[in-house]
């Protein structure tokens, strides 16, 4: 079964769970850290068939930084891989690739392959792959308000509400969809204004564990559940999508 919404749905995922997943198979955290790049493969590649347009994932918080340099140096090393070795098939597989968060601290060789990925993928329209790292919800929406009071001044809350949601979800739309994996149920500065309507989804699997039928689990209770908006109940996410059977 294909499920597929007319313009498709923008889902969030909090990658949790690596360094426990690790601990308990006697590996190191950083081994963790390498077996949840694979989950990230499935997931993209699982992505397009259930009709998800936008997928963002959190890689690296800046709240992370307080982590051994050791592990910080890892993570950044596991990401620059993935961007090199994947930026083909992603490209191939229409995936765009984008990174959000700052990206004044980051380290140089990462920095030039994240901007290698954006170019080489910048026309592909299958999937919009947002990777979040050296982010923060609460410093992107403050960095917002300070570019509106810069070229607008003074504004009405309700202007600066719409001018904020505008320079925030203008390429991505709001997020329909935040998953958390790891068994925690907290959202971590993780796209606070983007999520003011999501429906939330939290699951005790450790994020190496997460498999395209994890997502699949949660796309089909996302379709399920009534959305209403601070309305009356009208709508189930499910009957903003058509869903038809593969061939
Ligand atoms: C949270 O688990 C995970 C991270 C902080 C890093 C996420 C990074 C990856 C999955 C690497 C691959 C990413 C890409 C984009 C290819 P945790 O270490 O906090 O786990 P714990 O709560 O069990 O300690």
């Amino acid at each position: 079964m294909k499920i597929r919404e007319e313009a498709g749905i923008h889902v969030a995922i909090i990658m949790d769970g690596n360094g426990r997943w690790a601990t308990r198979q006697g590996l190191s955290r950083v081994a963790g850290h390498r077996a949840g790049v694979a989950a990230v493969r499935r997931t993209v590649e699982s992505a397009p068939d259930l009709g998800v347009r936008v997928l963002t994932i959190y890689a690296f918080s800046s709240d992370n930084w307080a982590r051994p340099a050791q592990e910080v140096e890892s993570i950044f090393w596991i990401i620059r891989a993935f961007l090199r070795l994947e930026c083909e098939r992603l490209r191939k597989n229409g995936v765009r690739l984008e990174v959000i968060g700052r990206r004044d601290r980051i380290p140089r060789a990462l920095l030039r392959e994240i901007e290698n990925a954006e170019k080489a993928t910048a026309m592909e329209r299958t999937l919009h792959l947002r990777i979040a790292i050296d982010y923060s919800a609460q410093a992107s929406i403050a960095e917002a308000v300070v570019a509106v009071q810069g070229i607008a001044g003074e504004v009405t809350a309700e202007r600066m509400r719409s001018i904020i949601t505008q320079r925030l979800t203008a390429d991505c739309g709001d997020v329909d969809l935040l998953i958390r994996t790891g068994g925690e149920k907290r959202l971590s500065d993780y796209l606070l204004w983007e999520s003011a309507y999501a429906e939330l989804f939290f699951t005790d699997r450790m994020w190496p564990e997460f498999e395209g039928s994890d997502l699949v689990a949660a796309v089909y209770e996302f379709r399920h559940r009534e959305r209403r908006f601070g309305a009356v109940p009208v709508l189930k996410a499910s009957s903003m999508l058509v869903a038809e059977t593969a061939q």
